[in-house]
């Protein structure tokens, strides 16, 4: 479980350390948030996302994205949309859609897979030369990004190749039980 320590205390250590928390954070951070290893997948997982107290997986084990026939997308496409919104759209636009500073993660995320988005996210990116000076931050200990990852994930992941448009998936499903449950252990409520 993730202990209930305030922002600024988790890790309070010194910069060159806190990478290697991050790195031992970050999957008691995912695993409270309810992903787990491809390894419980049962052999006849079914090829379409699967969905169980509404979050939706695909084929691999990975958080997926869910349009239902009622045209309802799933809660976290709708809540990686504010949380994207929140956190990321500063640099990379609106509507994942890019900017002049930093890519267009709705054409990112057509090929980048689970694995190395969230790593990007945790750890970071760095171009930086004579011609440029991209950086992408270090997310690993901010709790607003890292406890909602799979939504934004999921999000950007229905932008690249799932249908969503431009617009705010307004039309959603409810948030579950078992979704608030995670968000709170996260979070830490005190
Ligand atoms: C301060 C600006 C800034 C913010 C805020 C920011 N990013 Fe980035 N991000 C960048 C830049 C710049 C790059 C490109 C870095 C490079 O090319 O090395 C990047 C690259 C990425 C990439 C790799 C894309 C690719 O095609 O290789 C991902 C994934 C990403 N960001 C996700 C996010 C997410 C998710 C958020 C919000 C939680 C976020 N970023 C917030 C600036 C930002």
């Amino acid at each position: 479980m993730i202990q209930r320590s305030r922002e600024s205390g988790v890790c309070g250590i010194a910069a060159s350390l806190r990478l290697a928390c991050a790195a031992m954070i970050l999957p008691v951070i995912l695993s409270s948030s309810g992903v787990h290893a491809q390894a419980a997948k049962p052999a006849d997982a079914p090829q379409q996302a699967a969905g169980q107290d509404g979050k939706y997986t695909d084929a691999d084990g990975n958080p997926t994205f869910h349009q239902g026939p009622d045209k309802k997308w799933d809660w976290q496409t709708y809540s990686g949309y504010i949380r994207y919104n929140a956190n990321c759209i500063v640099c990379h636009g609106p509507d994942g859609s890019g900017s002049t500073y930093a890519p267009a993660l709705a054409d990112s995320l057509k090929t980048m897979d689970y694995q190395k988005f969230t790593e990007t996210v945790v750890q970071g990116k760095q171009n930086v030369s004579s011609s440029s000076n991209l950086v992408m931050p270090t997310f690993g200990l901010n709790k607003n990004v890292m406890c909602y990852i799979d939504d934004v994930y999921v999000y950007l992941k229905a932008r690249a190749v799932g249908g969503l448009g431009r617009e705010r998936p307004s039309d959603h499903e409810p948030k579950s039980k078992s979704i608030r449950d995670a968000e709170d252990a996260c979070m830490g409520t005190d």
